[in-house]
């Protein structure tokens, strides 16, 4: 080794919610490089190492670094419009219907290039980071040809390695039929079966593959041959299912072993035990619930009596939720699905890092999205005085301090604020 050692940074009189819980009293947290080191209450805090860390802060509330498991944050264009559409009477589906919806975004996407969607991407990106997002997912599905749905994955992929984020990305291929294919949607599926998924595993640009499974989109056996493609090459499944009608979308990918299913309002009993059995997490997304202003909730009392894992996440888009806020979620999630604020923040912390499989996967075996000894050190202080109050208020600027991979990536302090 050469050059002086780096320091251990030092957290201390921190109120933790660690992933799962609140933890009872007020904590001194140690990060050694990328890892935290000690996890320990202030009680068990020896002043005398405090001469060996470098101290980052001292009160205020810590979460692990938020994770946004579900977003489309890749896209061209803009779909104001179809907002001034839908407060005139027009419904989603009748929009989708008429050609607009994804595929206006689909006709933005494929005019622009690849350094267009970088620019366009970054700041909505920027904006989550803004509000504690330190893990996020992007879907491609705005490009539909094979060329246009790897642009949107390297893009996805550039972001991450631009910006001091972790980007998950999937491929969503089957997100809405393209105008070439028409009257083909079958030959369609067999373009994402056999050129797309190669393709992108081939060139490792999707750490996973999710279908759009409703009328509007494609049918449960379409589907399932997504799923068995994205199996045969190694990678995950997740599924938009159940969000304007229950097709059994959610159990069709619970058999292949979803990592999630995701909007889920139609999900019915049977729906419920498949992701149990699965093990699969349940993604509620209270912006696209409060955009189309749905009035079917999810079946969270059923959910939480199955112990199914929920999640949430912003599904930032330019349709169904044109919002980068990822706290605001937390709010929406408890005003409007009945969450507790635990459960909130669970779901955007060590459930939405199981979500998108980083709590297994080598690199973050210690658990991704949590506050815990050996897990990766991405946490956020708050200037809050209970975890709840993340929920309870809807306000911006109460992020002190932002760390990814062991390093303060932004500091706000009153006037010292630099966005
Ligand atoms: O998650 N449900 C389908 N796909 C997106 C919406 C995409 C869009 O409207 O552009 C969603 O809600
Ligand atoms: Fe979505």
């Amino acid at each position: 080794m050469t050059g002086t050692p780096q320091k251990q940074k030092l957290w201390r009189d921190v109120i933790i919610f660690d992933g799962l819980d609140t933890l009872p009293e007020p904590m001194a947290v140690v990060v050694e490089g990328d890892r935290i080191d000690r996890v320990l209450p202030m009680s068990e805090w020896d002043e005398a190492t405090a001469a060996d860390c470098e101290e980052m802060a001292r009160g205020g509330v810590m979460t692990p670094g938020l994770v946004d498991c579900h977003t489309h944050l890749v896209f061209g264009g803009s779909r104001a419009d179809e907002f001034e559409q839908r407060l005139e009477g027009a419904s989603y589906e009748e929009i989708a219907r008429a050609g607009g919806g994804i595929l206006s975004t689909v006709n933005a996407t494929r005019a622009a290039s690849e350094a267009e969607l970088f620019d366009a991407a970054r700041p909505r990106l920027e904006a989550l980071m803004r509000d504690g997002v330190t893990t996020v997912e992007i879907k491609s599905g705005y490009g539909l040809t094979v060329a246009d749905e790897l642009k949107m994955l390297r893009v996805a992929r550039r972001l991450g390695e631009a910006l001091p984020v972790r980007v998950v990305t999937t491929l969503l291929g089957a997100h809405a039929l393209p105008p070439e294919f028409k009257d083909d949607s079958d030959g369609y599926i067999d373009l994402v079966c056999e050129e797309m998924i190669p393709a992108a595993a081939s060139e490792a640009l999707a750490d996973a593959v999710d279908v759009f499974c409703e009328k509007i989109a494609f049918s449960v056996a379409q589907c399932e041959r997504v799923f068995a493609a994205a199996k045969a090459h190694g990678l995950p499944i997740k599924a938009h299912a159940e969000q304007l009608s229950n097709l059994g979308g959610s159990a069709a990918a619970a058999r292949f072993g979803a990592l999630s299913a995701d909007h889920i309002e139609f999900l019915d009993e049977a729906g419920v035990a498949a992701l149990r059995e699965a093990g699969s997490v349940a993604v509620l997304l209270p912006g696209a619930f409060h955009t189309l202003r749905e009035t079917q909730l999810p079946p969270i009392e059923a959910l939480r009596a199955a112990g199914v894992p929920m999640a949430i996440a912003t599904d930032a888009n330019p349709g169904s939720s044109p919002i980068f806020n990822p706290t605001l979620m937390l709010n929406f999630a408890c005003t409007l699905f009945r969450l507790t604020p635990r459960e909130a923040l669970a779901g955007m912390t060590s459930h939405g890092a199981r979500a998108l499989g980083l709590h297994e996967q080598v690199l973050h075996e210690q658990g991704l999205g949590r506050v815990k000894e050996g897990a990766p050190a991405d946490l956020c202080l708050w200037d809050v005085d209970t975890p709840a109050a993340l929920a309870y208020a809807i306000q911006s600027g109460r992020l002190r301090q932002r760390v990814f991979a062991g390093s303060v990536t932004q500091a706000f302090q009153g006037e010292q604020r630099h966005d």
